[in-house]
């Protein structure tokens, strides 16, 4: 006989099993499926579903006639509000690196933004288009088609996504990244985006320009020594240490003091300082400081 057991879940990652268990016990003897309903914007999915794809949450109930009495256990995920996750900051305070591993954790889409305006600026370099002469870049922009798909970013249809930390475009992205017309054309993009599903998007104004309603914003932040330190392991390039740091203090001061969009920490955002954080650490740090916003909601 089918004895279902239906679950709406509304609590954090630790609780749920405590409530299965709970909810099961009082039942014993007369469950043999669970059903767990789980709102998709709540931030346990991805460790909820581990826990049953190793087949942990039986084995963490209490009892083991239990455990052998369940057939199965069902997720469903109830649809919920779309979301989305601001995370802005200087070059090489780990934004795409703890944007990647939440959308991981969290199973919602990643948006690099950053990557969007360096691929605008591999394109002009390749063809040859006068980087200084404004009118000449809105022109070229203005009927190149963008699309972006499985993190890979296609102008004209054209895949540069593995240009973008090449050291030309590195050099001159600040200054294409700071007219109107590129800055209009890509936040239309970035905020279209990230209507589509629940998303992060990493940048330099996406609390402050592209999404200030967002639900959650952060501004990571780190020593100027560190972040060109950072830079330095994971470049490819035959590059010195002080040249990176040169430009990083470079970019730092055009993107703080540019006319449009400057780099700045949004109203209501969270500040990470991430000089003597582990990439996890921080991670933590956001999500802890998620579920504390969501619990005060
Ligand atoms: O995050 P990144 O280093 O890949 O960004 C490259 C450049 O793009 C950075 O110098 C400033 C610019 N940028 C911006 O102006 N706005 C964004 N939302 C993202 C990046």
């Amino acid at each position: 006989m089918e004895n279902k057991l239906y679950l709406d879940i509304e609590t954090n990652d630790s609780e749920i099993i405590n409530r299965i268990n709970k909810e099961i016990l009082e039942r014993e003897g007369s469950v043999n499926t669970i059903i767990i309903s789980i709102p998709s914007h709540k931030h346990f999915n991805k460790k909820l579903l581990s826990l049953i794809e190793d087949d942990c949450v039986a084995v963490y109930f209490h009892s083991d006639i239990l455990k052998e009495q369940l057939e199965q256990i069902i997720i469903t995920f109830i649809e919920n509000e779309k979301y989305n996750i601001a995370i802005d900051g200087p070059s090489g305070s780990g934004k795409s690196t703890i944007a990647k591993a939440l959308a991981s954790i969290l199973s919602i889409d990643y948006l690099d933004t950053g990557a969007m305006y360096r691929a605008i600026t591999y394109m002009l370099i390749k063809d040859k288009i006068d980087l200084h002469h404004e009118d000449s870049v809105c022109s070229y922009i203005a009927d190149l088609s963008m699309l972006i798909k499985n993190q890979r970013i296609y102008l004209d249809g054209k895949d540069v996504q593995d240009h973008r930390r090449d050291q030309i475009v590195t050099k001159n992205v600040s200054l294409v990244s700071g007219y109107e017309c590129v800055r209009s054309k890509l936040v239309e993009i970035q905020r279209r985006i990230s209507k589509e599903n629940s998303s992060i998007l990493d940048g330099r104004d996406i609390g402050t320009v592209v999404l200030p309603k967002a639900k959650y914003k952060f501004y990571l932040n780190a020593d100027v020594e560190i972040r060109a330190r950072r830079r330095f392991e994971e470049t490819k390039e035959d590059i010195s240490y002080e040249e990176i740091l040169k430009d990083i203090i470079k970019r730092d001061e055009h993107d703080k003091n540019r006319e449009i969009s400057p780099l700045r920490k949004a109203p209501g955002a969270v500040e990470i300082d991430s000089t003597s954080l582990s990439i996890s650490e921080v991670a933590d740090e956001i999500l802890k400081s998620m579920r504390a916003a969501d619990h005060y909601e």
